[in-house]
């Protein structure tokens, strides 16, 4: 599949993205573990929430889908979940494996996860270390630290445990084994990431506690079904954001996104960029904020993006280096090693793509720096199976004079099925 994108005149629309894959897999995750039904709407029915749900079924976990964006989960309790006869296959998604690895250490079987290329590449040391000081029996590549990984998990031990990085999967890993140990599980983190996880147990009835340095999991709670709005994914709102904020004149509305803090540093960046952002229809569901997002475009500027703003919007910088190539000026993006180690190194693809548009770009060891504030040119770019990538060279094209190609798109239906027809609707420059 391939997207071809054309140079976009004003934008003005108002438009809804799919559920927040976070929060779907949580969703997926939780209900399999809670005591009755959790019906999950605005799910995302995207390949990675997809690939979590065929895990816990291969778990004996019930799931019915009566209508398109609809879920329901029916769990058996915290030890409700059976041995797995098969391997647990998690495809593109390294959310499903980590903080699956979480739940399978805490269980009286057997069972082996592994996953597509990519997946099998990425660091699960990071998930693994802390589990096997609680306890488990995990054994895989490498020592342990690559996919495919075989588990046996048990009763689990509690740990404090500092993650050397702010990863909300990581995070989540150790909350989720803290549900299987005897006792209070605490985990630090440097800078705090999402926390989808914690607000989910706290929504279901789990006994956690929420500081600003810390997490603290009482295990062995009983978790009940309830029904579950997924908020709209402000990582796919992002990539609209960006190309209304960009080009002046523009006014475009996302409806009913999730605003979690930990999630809106797109916002922070485009406001100190220049855009004018507004939200509209402020409400709460299960626990998480959401709202409409109004976002004015103008002439942005460039801006530094570090430290703590990192873990707030890492999944956006594909999509941020975009909006930096299009404004005056330089941008500069460190503290954002991570990027390295995401479904593809997105700090080497978006520099090799950006500049097939002409876009001068220096990377660092932990981010980038890209000046802006020439013109992009049309050029042919490659997603590296990588769906963020591919959707953030489609905005560029946007930007860009002329035909702007992007091949290998089949990976867009990752995290945002309708990509292609939302973007067309948007602007009329887009075929698949
Ligand atoms: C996610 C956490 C982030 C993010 C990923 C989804 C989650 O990963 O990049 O897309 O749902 O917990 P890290 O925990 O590796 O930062």
């Amino acid at each position: 599949m391939k997207l071809q994108v054309r140079k976009a005149g004003k934008i003005n629309s108002e438009i809804s993205v799919p559920g927040d894959k976070s929060i779907s897999h949580r969703a997926v995750m939780l209900g399999a573990l809670a005591q009755g039904p959790t019906t999950v709407t605005n799910f995302l029915m995207g390949a990675d929430c997809l690939s979590s749900i065929d895990c816990f079924k291969k778990m004996g976990a019930e799931f019915s889908r009566p209508d398109n964006n609809t879920i329901i989960v029916k769990g058996n309790g915290l030890y409700g979940l059976r041995e797995p006869q098969d391997v647990l296959d998690v495809g593109n998604s390294g959310t499903t494996i980590r903080l699956m690895l979480g739940i399978l250490a805490g269980q009286p079987f057997f069972s082996t996860v592994t996953g597509d290329a990519s997946i099998c590449k990425r660091p699960m040391g990071r998930v693994t270390e802390p589990l096997l000081e609680m306890g488990a029996v995990i054994d895989g590549r490498q020592n342990g630290s690559l996919a495919p990984l075989a588990v046996r998990g048990g009763v689990l031990k509690p740990i404090k445990f500092n993650s050397p990085v702010a990863s909300a999967q990581v995070k989540s890993a150790i909350i989720l084994a803290g549900l299987y140990a005897r006792g209070q599980t605490e985990i630090c983190e440097p800078h705090k990431s999402r926390d989808h996880t914690e607000r989910m147990l706290a929504y279901l009835g789990a006994e956690i506690e929420v500081n600003p340095g810390d997490v603290k999991i009482k295990g062995g709670p009983t978790l009940s079904g309830k029904p579950v709005e997924v908020p709209g994914d402000i990582s796919s709102a992002a990539f609209f954001m960006v190309a209304a904020a960009a080009i002046p004149g523009s006014r475009l509305i996302v409806k009913r996104v999730g605003l979690n803090p930990t999630r809106t540093g797109i916002i922070d960046v485009l406001k100190n960029m220049g855009a004018e952002i507004t939200i509209l229809n402020e409400d709460e569901v299960n626990g998480e904020p959401v709202g409409d997002i109004c976002v004015c475009g103008s002439e942005l500027k460039g801006t530094v993006i570090e430290g703590s703003l990192i873990p707030r919007l890492i999944d956006e910088i594909p999509v941020i280096t975009v909006a930096a190539a299009a404004a005056a000026g330089e941008t500069v993006i460190r503290d954002a090693a991570e990027l390295k180690v995401k479904e593809s190194n997105r700090i080497a693809v978006m520099a090799v793509e950006l500049r097939k548009l002409g876009v001068n770009v220096s990377e660092l060891e932990d981010g980038m720096i890209v000046q802006g504030g020439g013109s992009l040119k049309g050029a042919v770019c490659e997603s590296h199976d990588d769906h963020r990538v591919a959707m953030s060279m489609a905005v560029a094209g946007l930007l860009a004079t002329g035909e702007t190609v992007i091949k290998n798109t089949g990976c867009i239906g990752i995290s945002f099925p309708g990509f292609a027809e939302t973007l067309a609707g948007l602007t009329d420059s887009a075929n698949i």
